[in-house]
């Protein structure tokens, strides 16, 4: 096993093996979208690979969830509608667009209208179909051009084409892609690709975050300019092992993605199990060896398509071809009734064969790196094996015209030769004599003077005219006629860009699951099962990121169902574990609804339809909210919109708030939740408001089930044993955690005092009195002073004496 499948067993992020990518600058999507009788019609177009994707005729209602949902993971540089829109839209696309004063704030979109008329519907399939795509073979006639496409691109959907005409019309416009090429090089197109967003699992930003799915300060779709960066501890980090740039990406797009498609993870899972077995653990390292050649092809078609292709793109793209080829016959070898693997046998075409076969018998890979220029191989063109034949014939002609020419030539000229250079042409050449001074001293003739170059004179000659004219610029044409080789053959390549894209597609999918197989495999994962009913029950669960830096990891259990209680109240002193325990939950949950195996013995899910968090972080801190609005947003997130099978995570809520006000926030939440019966989302709340249950805030039911960590006090220290066990912390050990702390004991002596004197209602004495000798000195002198007094003395103020001697003597004595 190589390298990079080996643990990061001290928390440092894996390596990512992909810096080869030549960065192209940043990625760029435009995006249009319309809504119209409550459906949405959303296409965008991706500047890495030049395709545009679509999402068919989908419904939204008026808050426009779905649309901000897409917005937010797609990361639109621009977003076009028409003019003429719903007022909704209209206000909601002003609302997400941030041009303040003509420029744009950080990360928001522009926003652009366009005339209505750009977004007709014949217009818009008119613009569509005459379009020039490069990957339409040119030998189509019309009829077979709208059959083809027409099973690309969704025409059955109005909504959608009015959006994909409007966006075509706009990057026509803006040259986007293209700003630097001549005026007549479009757009590239290269492929039309469905997105879908069916059975996604809802998670907001807070819940990566949190979650630590991805490193916090990296919004999840950085992965478009994320080549090279790594990334710290986060579950994407800990998963990714993808050997290609593709499966990293779609890595990414599934961790931003849950989904709970049942059939779809199974489909992800079976494809793990397969691999996990011991007798095919040759075929996943014979795949990935393949995977690690799959190149940026995207980028590769793109310059093909801007007739921009460079030499080591060739290369490039031969060594993909080839390794998709392996890929294929690898998968053709396993067995069919794994989806995968049989899709990749048929998708993965004889067109490979045909572009490797291309590619091999026109490309003279030696040449071209050492000219740095397409170079043909021989016996392609006839045209250019002559030309390359009379330019190697060459320097033995040239002497002898040489020879010729001197024997012309002035007795006083001892040499002469005849060069080459290319533009000019063929020139004699003749040494600078001592004599020849002037300008007027280089004329010889019969011959033209051209220019002097480190004392050698050059002239063009009746000769050297007539080579030119027999050999022409011979380089020059050469170069140019394998140009023209090069533009057949892109445009050959293109028209078979559609296995190209399929490569990318599958190579990816496999990529991540064989990614998936290795974290499985070093781990010692498991498969989860999905269940209809609205369960989570995990046995023996790890946390997927800390078993990775403790030296032991305790497992612990989850059973969450309707006859195990659907809401658990977690207490426990602070450092036992509360918050590994919560975020466990989440992150093996949602780890099954990417397809990945689990951190677990055992793990069954109902399908989970959102996974709401709140759990402090410093990063939601850092925001400049108070915790409690943070706290109230996301919990009241979760009230909104949590149904019966989502899951609800909630730790020390009311934190940064007095005491009562959380606490009967936190009571009127829950309650909210009991009253919902059997409709009750699955929720875990960690607490440190032990009132809820001392005061019985809560009304006694099944839903409830009271979960604690348990600890064992061992003298004067506390044991910590990271395990969940059913019942209620009652005591709170914040003495022996102040005694860890380095608080001193008198100290941490009196707050036990007084907790135990107020949890009794029994008043409480102030302890910074006098020590009881200098009491009885005080009162002694103070005694004393009385005696002395001469109460018959008239002058004698007693008033005065009270008032001087005896009330401040009162605090020290009393
Ligand atoms: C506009 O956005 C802000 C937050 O960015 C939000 O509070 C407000 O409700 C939005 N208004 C509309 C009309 O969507
Ligand atoms: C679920 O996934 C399967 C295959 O992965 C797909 O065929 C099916 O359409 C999906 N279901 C829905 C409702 O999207
Ligand atoms: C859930 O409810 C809140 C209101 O608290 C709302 O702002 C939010 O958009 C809703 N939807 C989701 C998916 O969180
Ligand atoms: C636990 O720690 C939090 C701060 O993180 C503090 O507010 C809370 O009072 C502590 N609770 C106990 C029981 O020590």
């Amino acid at each position: 096993m190589s390298s990079t499948a080996t643990l990061p067993t001290h928390c440092q992020p894996p390596p990512m093996p992909l810096s080869e990518y030549d960065d192209e600058g940043q990625t760029e999507i435009y995006m249009c979208v319309l809504w119209f009788a409550g459906e949405l019609g959303i296409t965008y177009y991706d500047t890495e690979d030049c395709s545009i994707y679509f999402m068919s005729g989908i419904p939204d209602n008026e808050d426009l969830k779905l649309l901000h949902k897409v917005i937010d993971e797609v990361l639109p540089q621009c977003i076009l509608s028409s003019a003429k829109q719903d007022h909704t839209l209209a206000k909601f696309l002003n609302n997400v667009s941030a041009t303040v004063g003509g420029k744009q704030e950080n990360g928001k979109p522009e926003v652009v209208f366009y005339p209505n008329t750009d977004f007709g519907l014949e217009v818009s399939k008119q613009r569509i179909l005459s379009k020039q795509f490069p990957f339409i073979p040119s030998h189509m006639t019309a009829a077979e051009k709208i059959l083809y496409l027409s099973s690309i691109v969704p025409f059955e959907s109005p909504l959608v084409i009015r959006a994909i005409g409007g966006l075509l019309k706009f990057l026509d416009r803006r040259r986007v892609g293209v700003e630097l090429e001549d005026g007549d090089v479009g757009v590239p197109i290269l492929a039309f690709k469905k997105f879908v967003l069916t059975d996604i699992v809802h998670v907001d930003q807070d819940t990566y975050c949190v979650l630590q799915i991805f490193k916090s300060e990296i919004h999840p779709s950085v992965y478009k300019h994320a080549s090279g960066k790594k990334e710290g501890l986060s579950l994407y980090g800990v998963l990714n092992h993808c050997r290609c740039k593709w499966g990293e990406k779609l890595m990414r797009l599934w961790l931003m993605r849950p989904t709970r498609n049942v059939t779809e993870l199974n489909k992800r899972l079976d494809v793990i199990e397969f691999f996990l077995l011991a007798r095919n653990h040759e075929t996943v390292l014979t795949l990935q060896e393949c995977l690690k050649n799959i190149k940026n092809v995207p980028m590769i078609l793109r310059r093909m398509a801007l007739s921009n292709t460079k030499v080591s793109d060739w290369q490039a793209l031969y060594k993909t071809v080839y390794s998709a080829i392996c890929l294929r016959d690898t998968c053709r070898s396993l067995p069919s009734t794994i989806e995968l693997f049989q899709t990749i046998s048929q998708v993965f075409t004889d067109d490979l064969h045909y572009i490797a076969s291309l590619i091999s018998k026109v490309v003279d890979f030696e040449a071209s790196v050492s000219e740095n220029h397409f170079s043909v191989r021989p016996h392609v063109d006839p045209i250019i094996d002559e030309k390359k034949r009379k330019l190697i014939g060459l320097s033995d002609f040239l002497t002898d015209v040489a020879r010729k020419e001197l024997q012309d030539l002035d007795n006083r000229i001892p040499s002469c030769s005849v060069i080459y250079i290319p533009l000019i042409g063929f020139l004699l050449s003749i040494p600078q004599l001592p004599t020849m001074v002037d300008k007027s001293d280089f004329e010889i003739e019969g011959l033209d003077f051209m220019f002097l170059s480190e004392e050698k004179l050059h002239y063009r000659s009746t000769r050297t005219k007539e080579l030119d004219s027999i050999l022409g610029d011979l380089h020059c044409e050469i170069r140019d006629q394998e140009t023209l080789l090069m533009y057949q053959l892109q445009t050959k390549i293109l028209e078979k860009s559609t296995v190209l894209n399929n490569v990318i597609e599958y190579v990816a999918h496999l990529d991540v699951l064989l990614s998936l197989t290795v974290m499985a495999r070093e781990n010692g994962y498991t498969r989860p099962r999905f269940s209809h009913s609205q369960i989570i029950r995990i046995k023996d669960g790890r946390h997927p990121l800390m078993e990775l830096c403790a030296k032991t990891f305790v497992p612990n259990s989850v059973h969450s169902s309707e006859t195990s209680g659907r809401i658990k109240i977690l207490t426990g002193p602070n450092s036992s574990g509360k918050s590994i325990y919560l975020k466990q939950v989440g992150l093996i949950t949602y780890m099954a609804l990417i397809g990945s195996y689990v951190p677990a013995a055992e793990a069954e899910i109902g399908a989970v339809d959102g996974i709401y968090t709140r759990i402090h972080s410093r990063e939601s801190v850092s925001l400049g909210l108070s915790t409690f609005m943070i706290d109230l947003n996301q919990v009241a997130k979760a009230v909104n919109n949590a149904t019966e099978r989502s899951l609800v995570l909630i730790d020390e809520f009311g934190k940064g708030t007095n005491t009562m006000d959380g606490l009967s926030l936190l009571a009127a939440v829950l309650r909210h939740w009991i009253r919902q019966g059997t409709q009750c989302p699955h929720i875990f709340v960690a607490t440190n408001f032990h009132s809820l249950i001392q005061l019985r805030l809560l009304p006694d039911t099944h839903l409830v089930q009271y979960l604690t960590m348990d600890t064992h006090q061992d003298g004067d220290e506390l044991v910590f044993f990271y395990q969940i066990k059913e019942g209620v912390s009652m005591v709170s050990h914040a003495a022996n955690i102040a005694a860890l702390a380095g608080m001193p004991p008198q100290v941490i002596a009196r707050g036990v005092e007084v907790s135990e004197l107020l949890r009794n209602g029994e008043p409480i004495r102030r302890i910074d009195h006098s020590s009881k000798e200098k009491q009885l000195e005080s009162c002694k002198s103070l005694v004393d002073r009385f005696l002395s007094l001469n109460l018959d003395d008239p002058q004698l103020d007693l008033k005065e004496f009270m008032n001087q001697e005896v009330l401040p003597s009162a605090s020290s004595i009393l």
